[in-house]
Parts: structure tokens; C-alpha cells; sequence
């Protein structure tokens, strides 16, 4: 089994903020990400496919389709957004990038069809990320 991973980036603000809690609790919670006036990240993703390579490419993916495919349902999606305003996903959940890799699980799985996506990296700092594998 041979793993092939694309890298994109994009730009998103978001707000960490549980509206059935005080000013307070909020604060408590998620500090300085709670901040009404919103913050950014520049995230880095990481999309892991897995699979054989096909005797007539040596490839599992090709890695431009990869890089496409991201493109169109993530970094179009979700590049320069606010995250709670402008995305429907996190009308109801927080934009975490907890919840967010498993958003963007969803939107990619059904389009990789000659291999299997095998995970995602979200990386929101320098010193945390996120990595889901589809469980
Ligand atoms: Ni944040």
C-alpha cells in the first residue's frame, strides 16, 4: 500500500463561542479564540490518498487531480470565509479544527475513486493541528 499526500493552503477567521454560556465561561473556555471580532488562521491541508500504483502511470492518484479536487471543494469553498457566517456547516457546530476536518472528509470522500483517501491534516497554528481518518 503506497500513501501520496497534496498539501494546500488557504485563509479563514472564525470565533469560538458557545451562545448558551456567559461572557465568562466563554472566555474560560476558548480565551482568546472567543474574541467577537473574529481572528484568522492561515491553514495548511494535507490530503492523504492510499492505494496501488496502476501499472500504466506508476501513480495511485494523479497528484494534480488531487490538488484540483482540493482546490474546487475546499480551498474554493472555504478560502477567505468566515466560517461561522459565510459556511452553512458551521451554522450549528463550532468551526473547530476538529469539526473542520471531518467537514472536509465528508466533501472530498466521495470524489476519490481509484484509491482510497486515507486521511486529513488540518494544521490552524504553527503548534496544533488536527488529523482525522475517517472514524
Ligand atoms: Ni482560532
Amino acid at each position: 500500500m503506497v500513501y501520496l499526500t497534496r498539501r494546500e493552503h488557504f485563509n479563514a477567521a472564525h470565533r469560538l463561542h458557545n451562545a448558551n454560556w456567559s461572557p465568562e465561561k466563554n472566555e474560560e473556555v476558548f480565551g482568546r479564540c472567543a474574541n467577537k471580532n473574529w481572528h484568522g488562521h492561515n491553514y495548511d491541508i494535507w490530503v492523504t490518498v492510499k492505494g496501488e500504483p496502476h501499472p500504466d502511470t506508476g501513480f495511485i492518484m494523479n497528484a494534480k487531480e488531487l490538488s484540483l479536487l482540493i482546490k474546487r471543494e475546499v480551498v474554493e469553498r472555504f478560502d477567505h470565509m468566515n466560517l461561522n457566517m459565510d459556511v452553512p456547516f458551521f451554522t450549528d457546530m463550532q468551526p473547530s479544527t476538529e469539526n473542520f476536518v471531518k467537514v472536509i472528509w465528508k466533501l472530498l470522500e466521495p470524489h476519490i475513486r481509484e484509491c482510497r483517501l486515507h486521511s486529513i491534516k488540518l494544521q490552524e497554528t504553527e503548534n496544533i493541528y488536527c488529523e482525522y481518518f475517517g472514524e
